[in-house]
């Protein structure tokens, strides 16, 4: 069996934790000089794991193993939220380390190896996914050309130029190489603790479609424009929310969500009518069906705010991910290998949260194992999760690479 070494995984993930430190959590946004100073760590530990590592052009680092043999890839990202935990991502790019030196160890899988990757930008500060997107072949040089930084602008391209990366050559996938990919995480929700469960077998993923809305009006005295003479881009937006929230439920699925996570009126003051506002907007549904319902919902509802309303409303899509299935041979491997360490207290469960996994999946046999989040709390800096849960993790995680690796030389 595959052994993982429990302290050398902790002392690397709580390494990890230290760049970028805020408060409990970690603020690591994608292309930032801590995010590529951790980046450079994990060169070095990968290195250290006997893997020839390097970072591509558009910041994934990856390792590769010398093993002649059946190989998997493991990993995840290592950006975070603003102000995000210190877990989401990082754990399972740790753990592929982890993996790496753990088969490598293994006097019967000497012939095998294990891949390390931290896909870049997962959470999506320029545009979610486009690490492991570029590795799969699905992402031009025109698409980079036209991202922008969601928070304040940047220009993906001058982002890439400042980390360093300009010019550097973007991995892509090496046909054959892989058996498949694996990626461990933090459940982000509250069911494994809830049912006192330590391990959860993800079967699906689900896609997450994001928008940015923008309201035009006009900037004017607060006290001195009449409300019926306003052009309020403010209001035109807050309706816009309202009418989504109405409507939504009404044509939702049991596990759809949607989110405006971001409302900001220009120029923010409160004796000014804002004259521009601008809304992100996402949801999320693991039926594709479902996600092209809540698309057109949206497209109808955006038309008629601004049918009614002074300010025009303009709507761009950012981002379309597509739900995926796990692979059910890796389902499987993982619950044998979560039966075998925590009898009983696994599940198979869908994933509402995203991950690299769903990309990989497009081109590989990919699976995918939570552990769980300490009360359900994720992207906030507060996230956290039990050390003993992480160790037990590693070891199903590493049982069941053992497993398919083994398998994967018949
Ligand atoms: C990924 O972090 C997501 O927002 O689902
Ligand atoms: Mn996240
Ligand atoms: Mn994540």
């Amino acid at each position: 069996m595959v052994k993982i070494n429990p302290d050398r995984l902790l002392s690397d993930l709580r390494t990890l934790r230290t760049f970028g430190t805020y408060k409990t959590g970690v603020h690591r946004p994608t292309y930032s000089d801590i995010d590529m100073q951790s980046r450079r760590w994990l060169v070095e530990r990968m290195t250290d794991a006997s893997l020839t590592a390097t970072i591509d052009g558009i910041g994934n680092v990856i390792g590769r193993s010398p093993a002649p043999g059946p190989k998997l890839l493991l990993g995840s990202h290592v950006e975070t939220q603003p102000h995000g935990g210190w877990l989401d991502g990082a754990m399972g790019v740790i753990f592929a380390i982890e993996m790496a030196r753990a088969v490598a160890e293994d006097p019967a899988l000497q012939d095998c190896g294990v891949d390390a990757a931290a896909w870049a930008d997962e959470e999506g500060h320029y545009m979610s996914f486009i690490g492991s997107r570029s590795f799969i072949g699905d992402v031009t040089e025109a698409e980079i050309d036209g991202v922008e930084s969601k928070h304040d602008g940047t220009p993906l391209r001058d982002a890439l130029a400042s980390a360093g990366l300009a010019g550097l050559p973007r991995a892509v996938l090496e046909a054959d190489r892989y058996l498949g990919f694996l990626e461990a995480h933090i459940e982000q929700g509250p069911t494994l603790e809830s049912m006192a469960q330590k391990i959860g077998v993800v079967t699906s993923i689900v896609g997450t479609w994001q928008y940015e809305i923008i309201a035009e009006g006009i900037q004017n005295h607060a006290g001195t424009t009449a409300m019926s003479l306003r052009r309020d881009a403010g209001r035109a937006l807050i309706k816009l929310a309202h009418a989504i929230d109405q409507h939504f439920p009404e044509i939702a699925a049991e596990r759809s969500v949607w989110t405006v996570g971001d409302l900001r009126l220009e120029p923010g003051a409160p004796a000014i009518v804002p004259g521009r506002a601008r809304m992100l907007f996402q949801f999320r549904d693991a039926d594709p069906r479902q996600l092209a319902r809540f698309a057109a919902a949206f497209d109808d509802l955006v038309a008629a705010v601004a049918a009614d309303d002074p300010c025009s409303i303009t709507a761009k899509q950012l981002s379309a991910s597509t739900p995926s299935l796990m692979h059910p041979g890796f389902q499987d491997a993982l619950s044998a290998a979560a039966e075998q360490h925590v009898p009983g207290l696994h599940q198979r469960m869908p994933s509402g949260a995203g991950h690299d996994a769903q990309i990989l999946a497009n081109v590989m046999p990919a699976g995918m194992m939570f552990i769980p989040s300490i009360g359900g709390i994720s992207h906030h800096w507060s996230e956290d999760s039990d050390e003993a849960d992480i160790v037990i993790g590693g070891q199903v995680l590493a049982t069941a690479v053992g497993d398919i690796l083994a398998k994967g030389r018949a």
